[in-house]
């Protein structure tokens, strides 16, 4: 049977399976479905960000037109906490009169149209007895967390070999709040039958929702059931199951009705989480030669006033090159601010912007090319775990990518590139992100007519699953892609992992190799006692597959169509199931490899106009074995912009005074338009990495890391200002 060394699916792309869905609006988003009788739920979100609810006023809300009921803290039902999980939920809204941050639910109101829910929704009165909010990181009343991941690690003696390195270097970066995003409005529409709920939603996780939902309402999880074929993306704003989505279930409990829940834009702000803001200390001690001897890297990040948020920055830095002795930390602070959540790249995003700027400012004081600095320091193996990377190809994406950009063009000095009135700067960043792959399940089944049907209930949130999904069914089962059809985002189908942390294509791809080899095997059992076959007896390692046929390796005329063999036993189809777990990186005495990548980027500056640009960027990428070129390369694109908004755009700011956040709409909050985006070459080098049977890695967030770095150095080398806090605004710039 197929293995991973024998199927070639690196090369061209395949166009999105789901394409001409989504362009002709056949594809049904969460807001797309609805009911004969259903109703629209609207929030009142608080204006305060700390203190208590002293006064709520329902009755204008309640006399409104068209209103069916207005839920608040005062009449609610009491509801359960979902379990803890590493993507835990916020605890249940409307449980109490405490209010923790901007924003939070102090009611939702129900009526037949969307119209009438917001215009009730604006009739409720609230009043607070309002304390001052902890807003700030340095504010000697915020609890602090330490090691909140237990990821802090240490080799060595930091402390000790900085004091006696030849060359230090100290700083501090920061980097702003972002918020996620995704262009699809947040919404749920949810259903009560009895006691089984339907939802529809934009999670990025269907099994997870499932599970929350059923502790919420204390409801059998086999009762509820989360549709979720199509989300308008995430960048992991799905990740958990937001009051949001409880409100909406209760909404419809409430009123015997379905309700659909739609969030505002402003509502995103709040609502879904953000990407933390971080302050980093970093320091380095290396050799006059350019050898690296001690890195220390603390990193504080900003977290709610209650729950969790992964969002490790420094730890990365651990493994980011061969130094004998490393110290990282990584700190929460938190705030009365709405809830922090995995935004692409969570950690990563901000940790390598502190650690690649401190590099290249390491390389200037060193008199060393950033470059040959980063070569010199090579982690040839997992410099923490001590054990063998299972793949790594940055040697390659460094020299690939100098080559590509032209890296050795660039002049050593800052200011020295020029062209008319644009100052001109090269900068690089070298990157990675953490390994994630999770369980996962998925059920294959071949049917007599040669089509096939692969299922699992995971969403695909932009990135291609379904079309890679169906590329990778059809090649392990031997099919025409065009035969082959994945169906996801249904938890009717067997559990699935969450699309997040760049690890569904691992975890699901890995499901499903299992499935399809399970299959296969399920076809030769069929056939075993069968003297007609000649396929009797085989073992599934004796086997290869192709063209919808089962044929003894080495001996293609000795087999059997799957169609054949289920008319000659009478069968309509066969079906078989298949799980996946990560393995154990010490079991395999690997280091676990996530997709590393370098990022070249030229920047143009003019200095009397006060204009940032960037004008190239070219990224070559290591993510094991691509699936299909087209949709990574899209991945990394879509990425890099997300790192060219943090890097130069987006800013969520919060009033200090109030805790309000002051820019929760489009014109204000800042991202991104064709206009500030270059060319963009994206490359992949590498191997099939060793974790998994199908040697993927993951495309999702590595894309997005080290674009903030590499900007800041490109504008240094331009300008020869260093900016250490993102974002960088022409205001810091001059
Ligand atoms: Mo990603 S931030 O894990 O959706």
């Amino acid at each position: 049977m197929t293995t991973v060394e024998q199927f070639d699916l690196v090369g061209e792309g395949v166009d999105r399976v789901d394409g001409p869905l989504k362009v002709t609006g056949a594809a049904h988003y969460p807001n797309d479905f609805s009911f004969p009788d259903l109703a629209h739920a609207a929030l009142v979100r608080s204006t305060v960000a700390a203190g208590r609810i002293s006064r709520l006023d329902m009755s204008a809300a309640q006399a409104s037109p068209g209103v069916l009921a207005v839920i608040t803290h005062q009449n609610a039902p009491s509801l359960r906490r979902a379990p803890d999980t590493i993507l835990s939920a916020p605890p249940p809204p409307l449980q109490g009169d405490r209010i923790l941050h901007y924003g939070q639910y102090v009611a939702v109101v129900v009526a037949g149209t969307a119209e009438e829910a917001t215009a009730a929704a604006r009739r409720v009165e609230a009043e607070y007895e309002t304390t001052e909010p902890v807003l700030d990181i340095h504010d000697p009343r915020a609890e602090v967390l330490t090691d909140p991941f237990e990821m802090d690690s240490s080799r060595g003696d930091a402390e000790a070999a900085l004091s006696s390195a030849e060359v230090t270097f100290e700083a501090t970066y920061t980097t702003a709040d972002n918020t996620n995003n995704p262009l699809g409005l947040f919404t749920t529409v949810a259903a009560w039958d009895g006691e089984t709920l339907t939802v529809h939603d934009a999670t990025q996780w269907p099994d997870q929702l499932r599970t929350a939902l059923a502790r919420v309402f204390d409801v059998p999880e086999s009762g509820v059931r989360v549709l979720a074929p199509f989300v308008g993306g995430g960048f992991g704003a799905g990740l958990r199951v937001w009051p949001h989505v409880m409100l909406a279930a209760l909404a419809a409990r409430t009123v015997g009705r379905p309700v659909k829940l739609v969030l505002t834009r402003p509502e995103m702000f709040t609502g879904v989480g953000h990407r933390t803001a971080t302050e980093q200390r970093i320091k380095i001690g290396a050799t006059r030669d350019g050898r690296l001897v001690a890195i220390d890297h603390e990193s504080t990040t900003t977290l709610q006033m209650e729950g969790d948020n992964f969002e490790p920055c420094a730890s990365g830095t651990a493994y980011a090159y061969a130094c004998p002795n490393v110290s990282t930390r990584d700190r929460q602070v938190r705030l009365n601010i709405p809830w922090c959540n995995s935004m692409r790249a969570p950690g990563e995003a901000q940790g390598n912007f502190a650690l690649e700027s401190a590099m290249d400012e390491l390389s200037y004081e060193l008199g060393i090319d950033p470059l040959e600095l980063r070569l010199r320091n090579y982690a040839e193996s997992h410099p923490q775990l001590g054990l063998p990377w299972s793949s790594k190809a940055l040697r390659e994406c460094y020299e690939v990518g100098a080559e590509r950009f032209g890296w050795s063009h660039r002049l050593r000095e800052p200011c020295s590139m020029r062209e008319g009135d644009w100052l001109i700067g090269y900068g690089l960043a070298g990157v990675s992100f953490f390994w994630f792959q999770k369980p996962c399940q998925a059920s294959a089944t071949l049917r007599r007519d040669g089509t096939a049907l692969v299922r699992s209930a995971v969403t695909d949130i932009g990135t291609g699953t379904y079309t890679v999904m169906a590329q990778l069914s059809a090649e392990l089962l031997g099919l025409d892609l065009s035969r082959v059809t994945f169906e996801l985002g249904d938890t009717n189908l067997p559990p699935g992992a969450v699309a997040g942390g760049s690890g569904l294509t691992a975890s699901l791809g890995s499901a499903i190799h299992a499935a399809c080899r399970n299959l296969v095997q399920a076809f030769l059992d069929t056939v075993r006692d069968d003297p007609t076959s000649s396929l009797a007896g085989c073992a599934v390692d004796e086997v290869s597959i192709g063209h919808g046929r089962i044929y003894r390796t080495g001996s293609p005329e000795d087999g059997e169509a799957y169609s054949d063999i289920l008319a000659a036993h009478g069968l309509t189809e066969l079906s078989a199931h298949g799980a996946s777990t990560p393995a154990a990186p010490r079991e395999l005495g690997l280091a676990p490899a996530g997709p590393f990548g370098a990022r070249f980027v030229e920047v143009r500056v003019d200095p009397d106009l006060g204009l940032l640009r960037v004008a190239r960027v070219v990224s070559v990428i290591d993510a094991g074995r691509i699936l299909n070129e087209k949709t990574a390369t899209s991945q990394i694109i879509g990425g890099t912009v997300g790192g060219i908004g943090m890097a130069m755009f987006e800013e969520t700011v919060t009033d200090p005074g109030s805790g309000r956040i002051a820019n929760a709409t489009f014109g204000d909050y800042l991202i991104p338009v064709n206009a500030d985006i270059p060319d963009m070459q994206v490359i992949f080098v590498g191997r099939p990495d060793r974790f998994n049977p199908i040697g993927v890695k993951g495309v999702g967030e590595i894309g997005l890391v080290g674009m903030g770095a590499a900007i800041a150095n490109a504008v240094h080398h331009a300008t020869g200002r260093r900016i250490r806090s993102l974002p960088i605004t022409i205001d810091k710039l001059f």
